[in-house]
């Protein structure tokens, strides 16, 4: 790909995604699963552009949404609203209000005092709400503690007495369906192991309701396939789905998975420029127009994201890459040995394609970058930069 091209035409920062590689990946997790009937609902948190979300509703994608506004975006990008599931562990009423009159899949429960809100809002609405438990099986995913989410030290989900309860009461009300069940135990997998005891716990809790005549349709595994930023030993989508297959037999159930990272995290990447460097007695830093606004993960994760300087081979004194926000916290990656830079050499930091857009923010005033994607070896504007002026809009004519 030609970034210079593209940091001239769009100037930077700039995100730029591979909606190829972006098919791609969609393609290889379907074809995981496809000795089951299943149902790739993406996670629109992970990147939630409209036009990427289009390319994925053209592949036949569905949709994770954790918000009312991560489901009307799904919706206008075309996704229909039957492939489209409302997951998160706080909902406002209204949220579900608007769930349910937009007739989705299921709403994923994740509380007892939730369970009994929808209850009332869809006899409120005269409406019966499908609904699926999140249970969490207490299982150390073993990522970070930031992206774990299926111990009972978590917020996630219900213990399986609770979900137990849970589907009583939807089976006696009038007023729920419960169609589905769904764990989701951590983001940036790389073990298979607590997967596939997460998913025979799951598994059990299904026969057992199975007995007592609750019929689930959709066994719901979540999110969290882990891909390679560094060198980590990621798990193959194969593998992955025969982990979660090797726990359901006897069962006949719908597969639905949630991938967000593993569609766009690789499909992605961050393009900064340099401004200049700068050497204090300890260390070099190369100061770069980009930002922990434009990408957190570095900063709230301490993630790694690889970087390069574009067009520039070898390595030079360690550096860290900096913007300028003012806060120590803010670098895009720590010492890395990467070779001299002049300002306006561009750097790439790469695996930006997930949790990266959709995480920025305007601090310290900073318009959030634009988005390009390339399709076909073309690459087109997907979201324009933001201005001085979009940032003031909500506030200028309250100053008095
Ligand atoms: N389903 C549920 C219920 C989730 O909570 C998540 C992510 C996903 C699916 C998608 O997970 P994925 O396939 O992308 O791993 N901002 C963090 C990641 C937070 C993930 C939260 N939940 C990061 O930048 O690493």
């Amino acid at each position: 790909m030609d970034y210079r091209k593209l940091a001239q035409k769009y100037d930077t920062p700039l995100y730029v995604y591979d909606f190829g590689e972006v098919a791609k990946n969609y393609a290889a997790i379907k074809k995981a699963f496809k000795a089951r009937k299943s149902l790739i609902a993406y996670a629109v948190k992970a990147n939630s552009n409209l036009s990427l979300l289009k390319l994925l509703a053209n592949l036949g994608s569905g949709a994770d949404c954790v918000s009312i506004g991560e489901i009307k975006r799904a919706l206008l990008a075309g996704i229909p609203a039957y492939k489209i599931i409302f997951s998160g562990v706080g909902k406002r009423d209204e949220e579900i209000a608007e769930a349910l009159e937009k007739d989705i899949l299921y709403i994923n429960i994740e509380s007892e005092a939730e369970g009994h809100r929808v209850e009332r809002i869809a006899k409120e609405l005269g409406k019966v709400a499908r609904i699926s438990v999140r249970v969490n099986p207490n299982i150390d995913p073993k990522t970070h503690p930031y992206i774990s989410t299926g111990l009972s030290e978590n917020k996630f989900g219900v213990d399986i007495d609770t979900a137990k309860r849970l589907y009583l009461l939807a089976k006696k009300s009038p007023y729920l369906s419960p169609v589905g069940i769904h764990f989701h135990i951590g983001s940036q997998l790389t073990e298979l192991g607590p997967i596939k005891e997460a998913s025979a716990i799951v598994a059990d809790l299904v026969r057992a309701l199975q007995k007592i005549d609750i019929d689930i349709k959709f066994f719901d595994v979540g999110g969290g396939l882990g891909i390679r930023y560094k060198d980590e030993k990621t798990i193959e989508p194969y593998d992955y789905a025969q982990g979660i297959l090797s726990t359901l037999s006897g069962l006949d159930v719908t597969i639905v998975c949630e991938p967000g990272r593993f569609i766009v995290g690789n499909a992605g990447v961050f393009l900064t420029r340099v401004l200049y460097e700068k050497h204090t007695g300890s260390k070099r830093f190369i100061i770069v127009d980009g930002a922990m606004n434009d990408l957190l993960r570095p900063s709230l994760y301490n993630a790694y994201h690889e970087v390069e300087v574009v067009g520039k081979e070898g390595e030079g004194e360690p550096a860290d890459v900096v913007g300028p926000v003012c806060e120590s916290g803010d670098f895009l990656a720590k010492d890395r040995p990467l070779p001299p830079t002049q300002p306006r050499d561009l750097i790439l930091v790469k695996s930006a394609g997930a949790y990266g857009f959709v995480m920025s923010s305007n601090y310290n005033t900073r318009p959030r970058p634009a988005e390009v994607a390339i399709e076909e070896g073309k690459d087109r504007l997907i979201r324009e930069r933001e201005h001085f002026e979009d940032l003031i809009e909500k506030e200028i004519r309250f100053m008095v």
